[in-house]
């Protein structure tokens, strides 16, 4: 019989304050993680998504943390830790963050502006630290070298499976529009998806999760 899983699902970007108007950020849109939780919902496991700033309106049924910061979002995986089966880190986590946030609105004055950036704590590889048995999938993008740079983070974040995707003139992964998609497993599986929609890539990742947590509880029996 199938297992219900609770699967806890990052989406979005994070935003990093530089002062109380401005931040850095990036271009993702929230749409993969929010097609995940959706797919996900619709095989009856529990979800919850902790989302970042996006203009998508959460699936019902969804349990939904919003945050803004990279440091946010850690705190909000952290405290599902305990209950998930399963991390999906579908968010585009900014690696690095101002070190101190303005108070007050920076004037325009000199002609350049030094911003100085610290790097934000790898949520996914923490994770991955007190894994045991709970499934971990990252996504991972790339200008070049895809797949070889996708098996690096696989095994060095010690993931269960990885989604890789391209960014380039003819293949852009944010938005609505089709991309190709690479998704690998723990063994080295590697499926190739071409012009796919988030929706089928959505149906494909959790197919592999239901797979891969099967295959995890047959050997808990044996
Ligand atoms: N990730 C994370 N915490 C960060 C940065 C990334 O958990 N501070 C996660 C992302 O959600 C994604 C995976 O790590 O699932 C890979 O993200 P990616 O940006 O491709 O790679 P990085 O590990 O940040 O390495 P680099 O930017 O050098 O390619």
């Amino acid at each position: 019989m199938k297992k219900n899983l609770t699967i806890v699902i990052s989406a979005g970007p994070t935003q990093e304050p530089i002062d109380p108007v401005r931040f850095i950020s990036n271009h993702s849109t929230g749409r993969v993680g929010y097609e995940v939780a959706k797919e996900a919902l619709k095989r009856r496991h529990k979800v919850i998504l902790i989302s970042g700033p996006t203009r998508l309106l959460p699936p019902k049924g969804a349990r939904v943390v919003h945050v803004t910061t990279a440091l946010q979002m850690k705190e909000a995986l952290e405290r599902f830790f305990g209950e998930a089966d399963c991390f999906i880190m579908a968010a585009a986590v900014s690696d690095y963050r101002p070190q101190r946030a303005a108070k007050q609105k920076i004037k325009k004055a000199k002609k350049t502006l030094t911003l100085r950036l610290v790097k934000n704590p790898d949520i996914l590889s923490g994770l991955a630290l007190q894994k045991r048995r709970k499934l971990l999938v990252g996504f991972c993008l790339e200008t070049q070298d895809l797949l070889a740079r996708a098996l690096t983070k696989l095994k060095k974040k010690n993931l269960d499976i990885i989604v890789a995707n391209r960014f380039s003139k003819t293949n852009d992964p944010f938005g609505n529009s089709k991309a190709d998609f690479l998704l690998i497993d723990r063994n080295r599986r590697v499926i190739t998806m071409r012009r796919a929609s988030k929706k089928n890539l959505a149906k494909r990742l959790i197919d592999n999760i239901e797979v891969l947590t099967n295959c995890a509880l047959t050997k808990d029996k044996v």
